[in-house]
């Protein structure tokens, strides 16, 4: 289930402008800043294939990885961007969730969902949002290296992921599937990997 070869392929402004060649894909989504890119480059072993940034809103666009020459990662843009104007994260809701809609080859969605801070409504309404339109999800957290250090500041990765699961609690009957990972150290890389290797044997 290892990566060998990852190949950027386009970016691409809308579902119809996406890659017609049929390969599976596994699409990358979550809060403006959460790791989605950076999670990528873990997975691919390559610092820069993605572009990340400090700032949020770096990805703006969806953004075709072609992986071993049959499935692609697909890096999206992130919502929830607070200081983005009302007309931009409009589009990002109209142009993403017409992507979640209608892309015909997307396999399954990773919900990015931060695990260094405490649990986010917006983040709720998302995996609400995938789960009632019957898209097949997994939740990821990330960051999970960044709180245990810490002694007195804030909670660790795991106290807030199961603070997660019990908003979660009040939607859902029954949890996706979730893994805990972290770009820095690979936490959660071959999980991911094996993960999607059995998606695609269905
Ligand atoms: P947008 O494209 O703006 O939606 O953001 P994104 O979700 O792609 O986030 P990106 O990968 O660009 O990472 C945002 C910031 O978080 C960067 O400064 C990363 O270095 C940092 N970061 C990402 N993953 C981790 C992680 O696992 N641990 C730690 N400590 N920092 C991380
Ligand atoms: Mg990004």
């Amino acid at each position: 289930s290892q990566i060998s070869e990852a190949v950027f392929v386009k970016s691409s402004k809308g579902t119809e402008d996406c890659p017609s060649d049929g390969f599976p894909e596994f699409a990358l989504v979550g809060r403006s800043n959460v790791g989605k890119s950076s999670l990528l480059n873990s997975l691919v072993r390559r610092r820069k294939l993605a572009l990340t940034s400090k700032k949020p809103g770096k990805t703006q666009s969806i953004n075709h990885f072609l992986i071993n020459n049959s499935w692609y990662l697909v890096d999206l843009p992130g919502y929830g961007y607070a200081t983005a104007p009302q007309t931009v994260r409009t589009d990002w809701d109209d142009f993403t969730k017409d992507y979640f809609l209608n892309r015909k080859t997307l396999v399954s969605v990773f919900l990015l969902i931060d695990a260094s801070i405490p649990a986010k409504k917006i983040d709720i309404e998302y995996a609400t949002w995938l789960t009632q339109q019957q898209i097949p999800m997994t939740l990821i957290f990330t960051k999970c290296d960044k709180r245990k250090k810490q002694k007195n500041g804030g909670k660790r990765a795991e106290e807030n992921v199961e603070d997660f699961h019990v908003m979660m609690h009040e939607y859902f009957q029954e949890a996706p599937p979730w893994i805990m990972t972290s770009s820095v150290t690979n936490q959660g890389r071959d999980e991911i990997l094996l993960h999607i290797a059995q998606l695609r044997n269905y």
